[in-house]
């Protein structure tokens, strides 16, 4: 893989060019009696989710308007994720599906994109396995979507793939077109440099390369003129925010200026990794009013051998000191983590000790994943003795443990008063609203649509390991 030194953004003639393509298109389509219709189907993180935001602003332009049937879809675009391979099994097995929409209508493009999508393998499997699939390009082709439609007119059921490029570039003044809800997503930054030795995002995302904080504050004010109240800015490191600009600036700089922009919203971010974060991005969450006081420090395994086969650059005592750190600026503050269960060679002993991290650090809430090998990373060629069953049970384990400290926690909130933004509707008949404390705990609650986007007080009156429950 190559080591791009420096961050290329795409010159804003070319974007111009793709955003034009996208008018003539669009024009095509208005010759036709309907607006032709198009599904989104998103996998995986946030970051999926902004792209696929950027994906639907993009096939807006071009005319289409959106469909929630496959059926009906003269366009279907499937934006996957890689990260483990359960999320692949369920991708494949949903583009298997569609060769019978396919030929009920054959007319219907088929599209897969997205971190698995930037594989050689997945492209292969595609060409070979799955010939009703029309186009294939990764994260890094996005912006270019206009012309490989347009490419795709003309290419007479032959298939596209463009996963070329392999460090990425900056594509800015894409369209968007958001998600309803007070909530946005703002990407920072793409990529990432970190190479876990479990991870595959790296090698489908690319390198590390930061936004301008100029466009980066353009877009915060564009969004909270809008009346978005909640604005997370998403990053695979967003600690190593700025790294690679021309003139650098730190992610708690950036935090710091979001935080003067005028207006009642709430900044949140993810995700954050614990080796480059630092006692000074504590102390400028503390101080600045609007940050929520509420941290995603992946922990990954809490024994440092594990810690340094996974290539994570911190040990079980810095993990530690780092959370007191923060616990010492934001005594309220709302932890939150991810696990992964039976890395190849992790031993009882060593499991133990994430354990006990657990335990010390009393997160609110975790995200728990049993290891799953990636081709194409380090940690996939490692020795894994342990059985898949073996792995179940400690995967268990923890899931008993942090349970119980989760409803510990929530417990806690019972009594007292939580500013929280109440963010839509729920499923639940007894408590038609659903909201979020700043530090994002659930708390479903009775009361009028008409608060649906605003800020309010409410008094948690119960709660569970999962949310609580608040009253006006
Ligand atoms: N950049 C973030 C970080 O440093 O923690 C997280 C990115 S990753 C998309 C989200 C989570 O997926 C990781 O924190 C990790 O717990 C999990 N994950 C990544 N690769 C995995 C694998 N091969 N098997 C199981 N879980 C994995
Ligand atoms: Fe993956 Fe590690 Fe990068 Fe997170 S920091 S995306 S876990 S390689
Ligand atoms: Fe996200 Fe999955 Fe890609 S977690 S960055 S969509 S591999």
């Amino acid at each position: 893989m190559s080591k791009r030194e420096k961050r290329i953004e795409v010159p804003a003639a070319d974007i111009q060019t793709q955003r034009e393509i996208a008018k003539e298109i669009a024009k095509i389509h208005a010759a036709r009696s309907t607006p032709p219709l198009a599904f989104v189907d998103t996998y995986g993180c946030q970051q999926n989710e902004a792209d696929s935001e950027t994906i639907r602003g993009t096939l807006r332009e071009m005319g289409y308007i959106f469909t929630s049937s496959e059926q009906e879809a003269d366009l279907i675009i499937i934006n996957t994720c890689a990260v483990r391979e359960t999320a692949e099994n369920r991708v494949w097995g949903n583009i298997g599906a569609l060769v019978h929409t396919k030929k009920a209508k054959p007319e219907q493009i088929i599209i897969l994109c997205g971190c698995m999508a930037q594989q050689e393998s997945v492209a292969k499997r595609v060409e070979t396995s799955f010939r009703h699939v029309d186009l294939v390009f990764g994260p890094h082709a996005l912006w270019r979507l206009p012309e490989l439609l347009q490419r795709l007119m003309t290419a007479q059921g032959r298939l596209i793939i463009d996963i070329s490029d392999t460090d990425g570039v900056i594509a800015e003044d894409l369209p968007q077109e958001r998600t309803e809800g007070p909530a946005a997503w703002l990407t920072i930054m793409s990529g990432c440099n970190n190479f876990c030795s479990f991870c595959i995002v790296p090698h489908v995302r690319g390198r590390e390369r930061s936004r301008t904080p100029e466009r980066i504050l353009a877009d915060v004010r564009r969004l909270v003129a809008e009346g978005v109240k909640e604005i997370t800015l998403l990053g695979q490191n967003v600690n190593s925010y700025g790294k690679d600009l021309d003139e650098p600036i730190d992610f708690a700089s950036l935090l710091t200026q979001i935080n003067a922009v005028e207006g009642d919203f709430l900044i949140r971010f993810m995700t954050s990794h614990p080796k480059d974060a630092t006692e000074r991005l504590f102390e400028t969450m503390a101080s600045c009013e609007k940050v929520a006081k509420h941290i995603h420090l992946p922990l990954q395994s809490g024994n440092t051998r594990v810690l340094a086969a996974m290539n994570r650059g911190y040990t079980k005592e810095q993990y530690l000191a780092l959370i007191a750190a923060a616990k010492r600026h934001m005594p309220n503050i709302v932890l939150t983590s991810d696990i992964i269960v039976g890395f190849p060679g992790e031993t009882a002993a060593e499991f133990a000790d994430t354990l006990d991290v657990l335990e010390q650090v009393q997160f609110d809430a975790l995200f728990t994943f049993i290891f799953s090998p990636r081709s194409g990373t380090p940690a996939a060629e490692l020795p894994d003795p342990i059985s898949r069953e073996e792995k179940q049970i400690w995967f268990d384990r923890m899931l008993t443990l942090q349970n119980e400290i989760s409803l510990r926690r929530h417990r806690a909130y019972i009594g007292t008063r939580q500013r929280v933004l109440i963010d839509g509707k729920s499923d639940d008949a007894r408590y038609p609203l659903k909201s979020r404390t700043a530090g994002g705990r659930l708390v479903r609650l009775t009361g009028p649509d008409s608060l649906i986007g605003q800020f309010t007080e409410v008094e948690i009156t119960d709660a569970s390991t999962w949310s609580l429950t608040g009253q006006l």
